[in-house]
């Protein structure tokens, strides 16, 4: 049985940290631990046939530790439920396993890699159909049909930081009773809450800013009403793809640092970003805290003080070569996917996290091979900026030398298997 939870807060102050710390974090009542103890029991006493002691009766159906982590996070994204799966996979399909046999959704054509996958492999064979497009706000209502029940928006999206006018497309999709979910993985809840531009659902990657330490996969998904509730708590169990209480206790743990860890992010991507423009060596940069972003305005309407988050994607001189030798020679960056934790990482979206999505559909989006993603972690903002200059500079040279010496008839000269 699912326990129905109203993830209100009893917190009276509503300041974004002071919810990050108090919210759903209550002291043991026995012990009083200023810490919620993890609980790891899966089955929970009852004292009659169906009269469990407590709210609790069975581990994937609910405990005190994915409730507390669901209660945090419900007050982040100003919500009035949360909850969490296993991973943001497992959140984006539940949600696609709730909608009828037959539905149709339109997404926004650069989401993430494993979304593509979903809608176009999994969802697919389950009769849910789905339309991508790359101006969403432009063309929504062209392509809303009878049976579309869903528009799926990431913004920003995943590697190319499109923004996407969220009320926009909510009153479109709104206005032909058609719900509209939003992936904020990439800005967390600190930095942009969908709910209140007029988002039905907002989704996250867990595993990313809200846990933040890059130690825990999850999921998580949050909404307003209570029909959401019931249908995808329904699910939660039934489909089981929920995180542990461990997990669930460090995410939550994460989530009491979120606002100091994204603005400080926030706050070394700008220095990553204006360094990045003014190089030679940089053929394009996408970062919304940029002016020269195509959708800035957006940003500073739906981003906390317009700020552009902690990723940013940009396009090297160079090629894939140069793009890969990059990755290779920064010292403080580590090249690897994921990105939203303390740690800053490097990667190349099209031979890594976007390597599924086909060549042409990723290049109509920007995903070029010589695009190198970047997440920028909480170090101090001159080491990242100084690290990026000399793997580019390095890295920029070098390839140009390795093309140059190949031109010439003189192979495998420069040593780093390039
Ligand atoms: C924007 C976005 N949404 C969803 C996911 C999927 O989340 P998870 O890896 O936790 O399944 C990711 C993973 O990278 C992501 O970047």
């Amino acid at each position: 049985m699912t326990v129905p939870i109203e993830h209100s807060t009893d917190t009276p102050a509503r300041g974004f940290g002071t919810l990050a710390v108090h919210a759903g974090a209550p002291h043991d009542p026995t012990t009083g631990a200023v810490i919620e103890p993890i609980s790891l029991s899966t089955t929970f006493e009852q004292t009659a046939a169906g009269k469990p002691v407590g709210v609790y009766e069975y581990s994937r159906s609910s405990n005190p530790n994915r409730d507390n982590f669901e209660k945090a996070v419900a007050a982040l994204e100003k919500a009035k439920y949360a909850l969490a799966f296993g991973s943001g996979s497992a959140a984006t399909a539940t949600i696609l396993q709730s909608l009828a046999q037959g539905s149709h959704v339109i997404s926004v054509s650069d989401v993430y890699g494993g979304t593509h996958r979903y809608f176009t492999r999994v969802a697919k064979a389950h009769g849910v159909t789905v339309t991508f497009t790359p101006q969403i706000e432009v063309d929504i209502a062209e392509h809303i049909r009878d049976n579309t029940k869903l528009v799926w928006i990431e913004s920003p999206s995943n590697p190319t930081l499109r923004l996407v006018d969220i009320r926009a497309v909510a009153e479109a999709a709104h206005a032909r009773g058609v719900a509209v979910v939003v992936d904020n993985t990439f800005l967390s809840p600190y930095l942009q809450n969908p709910l209140e531009h007029g988002a039905d659902i907002v989704v996250h990657s867990v595993t990313k800013y809200i846990n933040g330490h890059s130690d825990v996969v999850m999921g998580l998904a949050a909404f307003n009403t209570e029909e959401l509730r019931e249908r995808l708590s329904f699910l939660q169990n039934a489909c089981g793809a929920v995180p542990s209480a461990f997990d669930s206790w460090l995410a939550h743990r994460g989530v009491k640092t979120l606002h100091l860890r994204a603005k400080q992010s926030s706050i070394n991507a700008t220095a990553v970003a204006h360094a990045l423009e003014a190089s030679p060596h940089v053929i394009s940069v996408n970062y919304p805290g940029l002016d020269s972003h195509p959708h800035r305005k957006i940003a500073l309407r739906q981003h906390r003080d317009g700020m552009g988050g902690g990723m940013l994607s940009f396009r090297i001189q160079g090629g894939r070569a140069a793009a890969e030798r990059f990755c290779q020679l920064t010292k403080i960056y580590t090249l690897a996917e994921s990105l939203g934790g303390i740690e800053s990482l490097v990667e190349l979206p099209s031979v890594m996290t976007h390597a599924g999505i086909p060549r042409d559909q990723r290049e109509a989006v920007g995903v070029f091979d010589d695009l190198v993603r970047v997440s920028c972690g909480i170090e101090e903002p001159e080491d990242l900026v100084h690290d990026i200059q000399q793997a580019l500079d390095k890295a920029v040279k070098e390839t140009a030398a390795a093309a140059t010496n190949t031109s010439n008839g003189v192979n495998g000269v420069n040593g780093h298997g390039l």
